[in-house]
């Protein structure tokens, strides 16, 4: 009989992050054994707060929330407050959570659980890699002491959400990317990038109205913090409704039989001004060897009813 899910996830935490965290706490079989928190779509202290709260709405009981880099690697910090609301969550009105942040940083506790206990860890990174390129900075080895890694990041076919050819997530710390796919290996380290997100995890109006009727307090929670990412993906990156990556991202990871087509690949990812952020997907036979599965497509009905299932 195989133990639980055990989990570590190192989170931006704003809309999405705050529905895959709900993802993870009720999906049955999963344990979440810390959450670390990173800049990215809103400052570190809001992240942190969002977490947090995120994680007691969902009863998630005692999951400690260390706090980690409060700026990328080398580049001032940029957020995406315009896509997620100054807040991170849509401005849906939620109480100040009764916890507090851990007082490890989010970088000790990543090189001290994957010391310890990675064999029996997987780690899910929801936003920037700025926590992970920092840890492997420190320990090489960091990455395969997992028992898998998985990131939302990257967009395998170039075709952006925050630039024309970059994902938020590696081009808000590029740099970051760049030591993970450095130090990764394509059998323990899997992104599903934004091209997957687009096609399969995007909330059509029926999607919508199907989470809605649910009327529970978690259902309701997940889609009124993505009202603001609902109106950056209709006005902005022509959805029909909000598409939620970090979940995707989860669920591939909660269930990687979700997972319908996917490629390993030399990839690099570009630092330079006018491509900053976009990952180069090298398929070349002459190609250096695969660092990164990636997903590119996924479940989509399956997916949906996971969501449904744990916002029951
Ligand atoms: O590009 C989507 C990613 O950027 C998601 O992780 C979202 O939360 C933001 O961090
Ligand atoms: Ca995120």
């Amino acid at each position: 009989m195989r133990g639980p899910l055990r989990l570590v996830i190192d989170t931006d935490t704003a809309s999405d992050d705050a529905v895959a965290l709900l993802l993870a706490v009720r999906t049955p079989g999963v344990r979440i054994e810390a959450v670390t928190t990173v800049a990215g779509n809103v400052p570190l202290p809001r992240a942190s707060r969002n977490a947090l709260v995120t994680l007691e709405f969902a009863s998630a009981g005692n999951v400690p929330v260390h706090p980690g880099c409060e700026r990328p690697l080398l580049r001032p910090l940029e957020t995406a407050v315009h896509v997620h609301g100054a807040d991170g969550m849509g401005g849906a009105p939620l109480p100040e959570p009764t916890g507090t942040p851990a007082r490890e940083h989010a970088v000790d506790a990543l090189l001290r659980l994957a010391r310890d206990r990675g064999a029996e860890l997987t780690l899910v990174a929801l936003g920037p890699l700025t926590n992970i390129a920092a840890a492997l900075i420190r320990d090489r080895q960091l990455l395969d002491r997992f028992r898998h890694v998985y990131c939302m990041a990257g967009a395998a076919d170039a075709c952006g959400n925050i630039s024309a050819t970059a994902e938020f997530n590696v081009w808000a710390d590029p740099e970051a990317a760049a030591i993970v796919c450095d130090a990764a290996a394509c059998e323990t380290v899997t992104w599903i990038g934004w091209d997957a997100s687009r096609h399969d995890a995007v909330m059509t109006p029926d999607r919508q109205r199907r989470l809605c009727d649910l009327d529970t307090p978690l259902a309701r929670f997940a889609h009124r913090v993505n009202r603001s990412v609902d109106h950056w993906a209709t006005e902005v990156t022509g959805l029909p409704g909000y598409d939620l990556p970090d979940p995707l991202a989860m669920a591939v990871a909660l269930n990687p039989s979700l997972v319908r087509r996917a490629e390993t690949a030399h990839v690099r990812v570009a630092t330079g001004d006018e491509t900053r952020g976009q990952i180069l997907v090298d398929r070349r036979r002459t190609a250096a060897p695969a660092n990164l599965t990636l997903v590119r497509r996924v479940d989509s009905d399956g997916f949906e009813q996971m969501l449904l299932d744990a916002c029951a």
